[in-house]
């Protein structure tokens, strides 16, 4: 196990490049943080039917959420006991009442007990027993649900779900709450892009709201030109040309956008786009949620300030427009990123096209916003080599935000203390709080 000394790496206002680039840091982080924390899996409809089941990693871990015939969820470690093959070969499928391994025919239950192994008798006076856990599909440790939403943690200890979560479950509550039934559905169609740079990057960018002007410039100004066309023309423009024009915004703007940073990392980036228009699709899910909730808490759930949610250290939530990004970090330089989107369940189908736009607009591989961040990344990543400088700088409004109940609210919406509040969540998951390995670390 190496000595690293964490607390040289990480400090209040700077870190060292090393933590994005080094492959022992690396592994440490995915035993200490991605494989003892609860990481997100999926959402109950994208196993619906008994049988059904989605792969997915957790750490180095590669793991399979499969519906049981009793209903219950379940996660496992996707690997036969016999051999080490992967029980499940594709994203997702239906593996009917059992799993079979592909090489020799062992097969188990859809939670994971051994069910039947060929010409069992050839085992007869060995060691082999089928009720020791060691001949069935391993489980994860802890598997739960908040409203749909599935995690799993591989370690045995460390906080509830819940707590985990803590103010930033408001992520779920916000997107779930703007179904007239409460309930959200996967729309069975992920966008997967292989990022070239260190998955803090990402985590850290989703709050950033100083890049945005800078970032993505062009596609901001090019939307905002079209837009005022169209409004000089046609007297209004559709929603989906605000989504672009508005990373336009002065640094002014965006520096008074408010970033509120929770403990274990997580936080959110308030509400920057105006989502509530008055064209009859969006009064028309508004009336419905006024008559399912009430006028008080209709208005409660639809006027709550919120752009995007993160659940560190892997889940940037759009909850108003019903999309997640879930990270699956594979190396030191190279992050699986995973796009999902929803459908609210009984809203009009107004609104989940609208959503469908930013998702097509704003977060696929195929749009500008997104590949001008992913050129950022991989520039960051290429650049954190280069010996000219060890130090990655957060000095930015550092000492001017304010703190109440161990919550930061920041003062400026460009400072960057989103990121001095990951790196605080960060130091802690790598100390030997509740993980599997013990570290070593040297302080000065
Ligand atoms: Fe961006």
């Amino acid at each position: 196990m190496p000595t690293i000394d964490l607390d040289h790496l990480v400090q209040p206002d700077r870190v060292h490049r090393s933590v994005y680039t080094d492959p022992e840091i690396f592994d440490l982080e995915m035993a200490q943080i991605f494989e003892a924390a609860w990481v997100y899996c999926g959402h109950e409809s994208q196993v619906k039917e008994p049988g059904q089941f989605q792969t997915l990693q957790i750490g180095r871990q590669p793991m399979v959420m499969v519906r049981a015939k009793d209903g219950q969820i379940h996660v496992l470690y996707n690997r036969c006991p016999h051999r080490g093959v992967q029980l499940c070969g594709s994203h997702s499928g239906n593996t009917g009442s059992g799993f079979v391994c592909p090489y020799h025919a062992w097969s188990f239950h859809l939670d994971g007990k051994v069910r039947a192994i060929p010409l069992i008798q050839g085992y007869e006076g060995t060691n082999l027993n089928t009720e020791d856990p060691n001949f069935s599909m391993a489980r994860a440790a802890r598997v739960d649900n908040y409203r749909g939403f599935v995690f799993a943690s591989l370690s045995a200890q460390g906080p509830s779900l819940i707590e985990f979560l803590g103010d930033a479950k408001v992520a779920f509550d916000d997107m779930c709450d703007r179904s007239p039934v409460g309930e959200v559905e996967v729309v069975p169609v992920c966008h997967r892009v292989v990022q070239q740079s260190n998955w803090k990057f990402f985590m850290e960018n989703q709050l950033d709201a100083l890049h945005p002007s800078v970032t993505h410039q062009s596609t901001g100004v090019s939307a905002r030109r079209v837009e005022n066309q169209i409004k000089k023309t046609q007297g209004s423009a559709p929603l989906h040309y605000h989504y672009l024009s508005t990373f336009a915004s002065s640094f002014d703007q965006w520096d008074s956008v408010q970033t509120v940073n929770f403990p274990h990392g997580h936080g959110i980036l308030k509400a920057y786009m105006g989502l509530r228009p008055t064209d009859p699709d969006t009064l028309e899910h508004e009336a419905q949620l006024r008559l399912a909730y009430g006028e008080e808490k209709a208005e409660e759930y639809l006027s709550r300030s919120i752009h995007h949610v993160l659940i560190y250290p892997y889940l940037s939530v759009q909850s108003p427009l019903q999309q997640i990004r879930c990270l699956r970090p594979l190396g030191p330089d190279k992050t699986l990123s995973e796009i999902w989107h929803f459908r609210l369940k009984g809203a009009p189908e107004a609104i989940y096209r609208r959503a469908m736009w930013y998702f097509n607009l704003v977060n696929s591989p195929a749009t500008m916003i997104n590949a001008d961040d992913l050129e950022n990344w991989t520039r960051a990543q290429n650049g954190l080599m280069s010996k000219a400088n060890d130090w990655v700088s957060f000095h930015r409004n550092m000492g001017g935000d304010t703190e109440r109940d161990g919550v930061l609210y920041s003062n400026n919406g460009t400072s960057e203390v989103v990121m001095r509040n990951q790196f605080k969540a960060w130091r802690n998951y790598m100390a030997p709080a509740y993980a599997k390995v013990t570290v070593t670390v040297t302080t000065d």
